[in-house]
């Protein structure tokens, strides 16, 4: 028997996991307060760029599983779960989780829940959340027990359905045993096919969060640095940090260099972590360093894209080819373009990016920056070409249709290393930057 599930939040986080948890067979009810978002999904459109959500929502509306409302019912009391899936962004000022939109839905559901219905906090939050919540139940509703619960989500945009129905591990949190059966049942068809349920209490599945997504962004701030010191000592990462990878201690994953890691996640939850750290007096020196990190990353690859084309970029024109912060995403929070091309710009170049699902959102984010309908519009008299994410169709470009189509002395860019250095070479570029290769 499916639990019965409303999942509060249409976005990335509450929607993938709406959907999906229909998927194991709950009939879930998917509300958010933006009206237009829901009318796009009761009118059968999906508002995010994801690899299979468009189908999977048209598959369990039709199953009867799924729905959509912009308003939360009289009573909640026949509802096993509620799922807390609203944005919790980064706080402009003090860097910590801005609570705002979790506690108003909080605020909402609160006189609506019924004895048995379970809040379960799947937005990334601080660690002690749970409890928060539930002492906030017990002073407005102390005929409740308290039925509080964490269940962090660690998917990736892009592959998020699959990653939410074949992770690694799923971390749950709960402080009664109502909540304990709850998280096991919801997650028992997951579990029949293999996959750990790891249930602990609250506070140290919110940590797990947080030590998680801290972790990789330090992991990729670690390849950046040794990819900044691969090229100063004349050695290329690429296969330096392959080999690191084969140690089974170490792994390949999350080891790739780049401009500087983005999105909606590492940024902001690195920068609480940071916060947090700061506030209890026991500073995170890793995280730190991997923010300080990812930041000079950015700066440094802006700088190395700059130095290849002379002395000055003034009057040079750049097309960016790939804006969202990676493939497979119309998202463009914390992309690494938002800090670079405006580097550019206000050294007086023109640039002109593309992107196939993301232009539109970054042309508003980066005033004075041009938008090309395709690569090989934007590359068309360009004298340099940076590859900035690595969409699958744009690391199939070939260098010398690139290079043909470029003004003389033209020269390329790979921060993502997607590209083959023969060819670029080949090609007839002036000057090649690979990021991470110091032999060229
Ligand atoms: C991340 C976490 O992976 C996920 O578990 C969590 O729940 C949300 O945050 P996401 O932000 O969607 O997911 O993307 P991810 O694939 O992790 O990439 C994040 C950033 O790191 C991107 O900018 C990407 O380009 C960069 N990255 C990733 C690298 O630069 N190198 C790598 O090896 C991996
Ligand atoms: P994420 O990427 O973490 O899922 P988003 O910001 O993309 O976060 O999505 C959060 C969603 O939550 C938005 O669609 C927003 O309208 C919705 N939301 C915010 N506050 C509430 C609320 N009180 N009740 C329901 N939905 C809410």
């Amino acid at each position: 028997m499916g639990l019965h599930i409303w999942a509060i939040g249409a976005g990335y986080v509450g929607l993938v996991s709406g959907a999906c948890m229909a998927r194991l067979g709950h009939r879930v009810h998917v509300m958010d307060v933006n009206v237009d978002r829901i009318a796009m999904l009761q009118a059968g459109g999906c508002p995010l760029h994801e690899e299979g959500l468009p189908e999977l929502l048209a598959e369990q509306r039709a199953a009867g599983r799924l729905s959509f409302h912009d308003h939360l019912p009289d009573s909640l009391a026949d509802v096993d779960a509620v799922v807390l899936g609203v944005g919790t962004p980064q706080h402009p000022i003090t860097g910590r989780a801005d609570l705002t939109y979790l506690d108003a839905a909080f605020r909402d559901l609160l006189p609506r829940l019924g004895p048995d219905t379970v809040v379960i906090t799947k937005s990334t939050v601080p660690v002690g959340t749970a409890e928060r919540l539930a002492a906030w139940m017990a002073r407005a509703r102390p005929d409740l027990e308290g039925h509080t619960a964490s269940n962090p989500e660690f998917l990736r945009e892009g592959t998020a359905v699959a990653d939410f129905l074949r992770p690694d591990r799923v971390v749950g949190g709960a402080r009664t045993a109502r909540g304990r059966e709850v998280l096991q049942t919801l997650y028992a068809p997951m579990e029949a096919q293999g996959v750990r349920v790891f249930l602990t209490d609250t506070k140290a599945a919110e940590l797990s969060k947080y030590a998680s997504n801290a972790f990789l962004a330090a992991k990729i701030a670690f390849a950046n640095d040794v990819a900044a010191l691969a090229e100063s000592l004349g050695a290329d990462a690429g296969p330096a940090l392959e080999a690191m990878g084969m140690d089974s201690r170490i792994g390949p994953q999350f080891l790739r260099p780049g401009p500087g890691y983005g999105g909606s996640c590492f940024p902001k939850d690195t920068a609480a972590m940071a916060a947090v750290g700061q506030d209890s007096g026991t500073v995170q020196y890793i995280v730190e360093a991997a923010i300080r990190g990812n930041h000079k990353a950015q700066e440094r690859v802006a700088g190395r894209v700059a130095d290849l084309l002379g002395p000055d970029v003034k009057g040079k024109k750049i097309a960016v080819l790939g804006l969202a912060f990676k493939p497979g995403t119309d998202d463009a929070r914390d992309a690494p373009v938002l800090t670079i091309a405006p580097r550019w710009i206000a050294a007086g170049a023109t640039v002109v990016g593309c992107d196939p699902a993301a232009a539109q959102t970054v042309a508003h984010l980066v005033p004075g920056l041009h938008i090309a309908p395709t690569a090989w519009d934007a590359v068309e008299g360009a004298d340099a070409v940076v590859l900035m994410t690595e969409w699958p169709d744009y690391a199939r470009l070939a260098p010398s249709a690139l290079r043909a189509r470029m003004a003389p002395h033209a020269v390329a860019a790979d921060l993502r290393r997607a590209w083959d250095k023969n060819s670029l070479l080949a090609a007839g570029f002036d000057r090649v930057y690979r990021l991470g290769d110091g032999t060229i």
